[in-house]
């Protein structure tokens, strides 16, 4: 039988978080030898914020070259920049003509955002979801790996893929969700009953996964907790469960294993292992980064490689969306 697919993307906002770590990127890199995986750099996602030309270019083969360095593997998946794969913006006008109005302004994520930049509430930043749901169709994706936050855009998703289909026959695949167990919404060190977000304005509640290991280790120890020196997964507890839904994905252990591990333990103890099981999990990833930044060439081969792929895959999916739809083939 032939493997189910899985799409997921990323926008390249200069690092990565460990909330884009352990929401996704670590679902990505183990997804790769039971299904055929496409991964893109959605650097036209990125274009709904103001962006420096020369800093989207930078982050972009940043967040590329991280891509590979957390162990998504070129070979094995497509690996891509959005922008290579021009499908992606011709879907993108097909389905915003699917899409309703009413549904776009439901998006909790829109609203969040203009209102945090109410400069620039621009039209992008409305239709972005569509351009989102566009990437996910084009590759007739079974399964998209995503932490929480992304589940609405998600619905949508699938809402228009059936839509269409509804109109037109089965064109689309409707894709579903795939979630970290306990880690689909990594919280703030900080503020533990708020998502860890790059754009808080409060580095400390945030750890990206090219800190270094005293950085890390430092963040967690100052990560909020409570006053009741007890480790144990529990209403009430954000801070808590949090360090330990985050220990739990870097060392495999389960939940009822760390409660043990930290029975009769202090905070103080719990911490300094959480910190120094993270540290050394990222610590790969940090050099693996390191050595791709140095070959710029294998970095321009991978990304034009997958670029090709991509092409290839989406194209077909394209041409048949324009035939349902009417468009006279030149
Ligand atoms: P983005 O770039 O904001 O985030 C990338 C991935 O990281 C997850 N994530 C988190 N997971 C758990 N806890 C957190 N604190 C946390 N913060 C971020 C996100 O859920 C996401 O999976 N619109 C998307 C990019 C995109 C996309 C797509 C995703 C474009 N096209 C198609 C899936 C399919 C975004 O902005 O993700």
């Amino acid at each position: 039988m032939d493997k189910k697919i899985i799409f997921s993307a990323i926008q390249p906002t200069g690092t990565f978080t460990l909330g884009n770590y352990l929401g996704a990127l670590q679902n990505w890199v183990s997804l790769q030898d039971e299904y055929n995986c496409c991964y893109s750099i959605a650097n036209m996602h990125a274009l709904t914020v103001r962006q420096q030309a020369k800093d989207l270019r930078a982050n972009t083969l940043n967040a590329y070259a991280l891509l590979l360095a957390v162990g998504v593997d070129p070979q094995k998946s497509i690996a891509f920049i959005q922008s290579h794969v021009k499908c992606h913006a011709e879907l993108n006008w097909v389905l915003s003509c699917y899409t309703q109005f009413g549904e776009l302004s439901r998006m909790t994520q829109f609203k969040d955002k203009s209102a945090r930049h109410p400069e620039n509430v621009n039209a992008g930043l409305f239709t972005y979801p569509v351009l989102m749901a566009g990437d996910i169709l084009l590759y007739q994706a079974d399964f998209v790996p995503v932490g929480i936050d992304q589940k609405q855009h998600l619905e949508l998703a699938r809402n228009i893929a059936q839509r269409f289909n509804g109109i037109y026959g089965d064109v689309f695949t409707v894709p579903d969700g795939y979630y970290p167990k306990l880690t689909a919404k990594v919280m703030s060190l900080q503020d533990p009953t708020k998502k860890m977000s790059k754009s808080d304005d409060n580095p400390k509640s945030y750890i990206t996964i090219l800190d270094p290991p005293e950085t890390i280790v430092k963040k967690i120890k100052s990560a909020v907790t409570d006053s009741e020196a007890l480790v144990a997964y529990r209403e009430g507890k954000d801070g808590v469960n949090n360090l330990m839904s985050i220990y739990s994905a870097v060392t495999g252990r389960t939940l009822e294993q760390i409660t043990e591990e930290f029975a009769g333990h202090g905070y103080g103890d719990f911490k300094q292992k959480v910190g120094d099981a993270l540290a050394e999990s990222l610590r790969p990833i940090r050099e693996r980064y390191a050595q791709l930044m140095k070959d710029r060439a294998y970095l321009e081969e991978c990304y034009r490689d997958g670029a090709r792929k991509a092409e290839g895959v989406s194209q077909r999916t394209l041409d048949k969306v324009y035939k349902k739809i009417g468009f006279l083939a030149r």
